[in-house]
């Protein structure tokens, strides 16, 4: 063999949990060395103080949410700093989590080229609604999602300086105990975002399977199907997918028992690269984008990795169904006839419908072998889910009311949004074949007939299925995002299985 295995191994061992440059921590007073402050002020706070409504007023300065003013040798009784940063906040008492994690992200853009080195956070001055403590975890949340670099293949890293952050706080306790939660939140992204920025030379579904093996230290019980393991079972889906490839596909487990209560599930599609098969994709930017088809993945292990590092009172097993989608003399056919674990029998219409063939076989699994009281699949799953909502908005799709409810709400909150998009059985003729159980695509609809051939996998447990094709890159550095892999999905769905126990 001429792959590189040895090297990527070995490069990949040392994937950094650790998100961003920042050293951040809580202070009770403004500390001595601070060379910077950052004030955050809302229009009224603006108003009762002299001196700021002043230079405010100069600079047109009015204190809108996120917008910058940067004082250089300010007087009494700043002195002590070379320069004030003022942030506005807008309505302070109107701040949302997601608001107070964007100043983060815009606080640490704005110092990106600066000399600050030590920098003091000082938001006394405004009383946000969802308390102090959660201000300021989320506001270093946001810090750390966009300093975030992948860099390992730089020559000329452009590393950026080691900085310190403060941040002022009246309840250091209560303040730390968040940001110990949101960190291994900031973590888990970050480890979403290296997977799927890392190229499909050093990211297949062995090298993926490393990359998991870690929580175990911290307590999950990790469980890795090979070939062998996958036959044995019957998973003829993932197996024919995965035959084209000189990498053999995985079905990965990570099981996070953080309480007795029946599990959750969540299955990621874990594609680690989709050249289409002999359905090749032929157009060039289709194609140089399908390193990230193993972003549902992605988000299903950088989740693990956060509750475990939360070590959450939650009871949840993380699945990866991971295959490389390639053609060779041995690659799967359009015609071909599979058998899926649960027996059903499926024509190949189109080898680049791949994505549905894997984590059938991985549904089926986890139903029938850990009885969980709901299941949510996340996946790139088809271009006409970009088509209908861009990269605004997750597809949903679930004929569960309760969980339908539950990730709406949960997609509001981390601004991770989902949609709703139709999961019916009028549908179901598309599937039909003449020689099979079921045909692997639709003959009108994409993005549904792709859900509802996925339902087939799931006899009677809550389901509900999450199309992140198009969230999961970015072509710019915005928000909480940085150009590249964003890791969407992660927060989501922590966010869920936090709330859903
Ligand atoms: N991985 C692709 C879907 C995709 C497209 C993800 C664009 C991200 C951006 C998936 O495997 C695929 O090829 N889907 C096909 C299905 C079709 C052949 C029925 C699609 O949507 O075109
Ligand atoms: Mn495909
Ligand atoms: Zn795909």
């Amino acid at each position: 063999m001429f792959r590189l295995t040895a090297v990527a191994t070995l490069l990949l061992a040392s994937f950094a949990s650790q998100a961003g440059p920042f050293t951040i921590k809580t202070t009770s007073t403004i500390a001595d060395n601070a060379d910077t402050l950052i004030l955050l002020v809302g229009p009224e706070q603006l108003n009762t103080n002299p001196q700021l409504a002043a230079i405010s007023q100069q600079e047109n300065f009015t204190a809108k949410h996120a917008k910058t003013l940067t004082w250089l040798s300010p007087a009494a009784p700043y002195a002590q700093f070379k320069r004030v940063v003022l942030m506005g906040t807008g309505e302070p008492e109107k701040l949302s989590a997601y608001q107070a994690s964007l100043l983060g992200a815009a606080a640490a853009r704005s110092l990106k080229d600066s000399a600050a080195s030590n920098i003091q956070l000082d938001a006394s001055m405004i009383d946000p609604a969802i308390g102090q403590a959660e201000f300021l975890a989320q506001f270093s949340h946001g810090v750390d999602l966009s300093s975030y670099t992948f860099d390992r293949y730089l020559s000329d890293k452009k590393t950026a300086p080691e900085r310190n952050l403060f941040l002022l706080s009246s309840n250091k306790k209560a303040t730390d105990e968040r940001l110990v939660q949101l960190n291994a939140l900031s973590e888990g992204v970050a480890l979403a975002r290296d997977l799927i920025n890392e190229p499909a030379s050093g990211i297949y579904p062995e090298t993926f399977v490393q990359q998991a093996l870690a929580l175990r230290k911290l307590g999950a019980k990790v469980t890795v199907m090979d070939e062998k393991a996958l036959e044995k079972a019957g998973m003829g889906a993932i197996l024919a997918v995965g035959r084209g490839s000189a990498r053999p596909p995985r079905l990965l487990l990570v099981h996070w028992e953080g309480s007795k209560q029946q599990p959750v599930a969540v299955v990621g599609k874990g594609i680690t690269f989709d050249t289409g098969g002999y359905n090749l994709k032929t157009q060039a930017d289709s194609i140089f984008r399908m390193t990230s088809d193993m972003a549902g993945a992605a988000a299903v292990l950088g989740t693990m990795h956060t509750l475990v590092k939360q070590q959450a009172p939650v009871n949840v097993i993380g699945v990866m169904a991971l295959a490389e989608n390639m053609i060779s003399d041995r690659a799967y056919l359009p015609g071909d006839i599979v058998r899926a674990g649960n027996g059903k029998t499926i024509e190949i219409i189109n080898t680049d419908a791949e994505g549905r063939l894997v984590l059938a076989d991985a549904l089926w699994h986890v139903e029938t072998q850990y009885k969980p009281r709901a299941i949510v699949d996340i996946a790139t799953l088809t271009g006409s889910k970009v088509t209908a909502v861009g990269n605004y908005y997750a597809g949903l799709f679930s004929n569960d009311e309760t969980l339908v409810t539950q990730l709406t709400q949960a997609g509001e909150k981390v601004h991770e949004r989902v949609w709703r998009l139709p999961l019916s059985d009028d549908m179901l003729p598309e599937l039909k074949s003449m020689k099979a159980d079921l045909r692997n695509t639709g003959r009108s609809t994409g993005a549904s007939t792709a859900a509802l051939f996925l339902n087939q996998f799931v006899n009677d447990t809550p389901f509900a299925h999450l199309d992140i094709a198009g969230n999961a890159l970015s072509d710019s550095s915005k928000g909480l995002h940085t150009e590249g892999g964003t890791g969407f999905g992660v927060r989501l769905l922590t966010e869920w299985v936090l709330t859903t126990q």
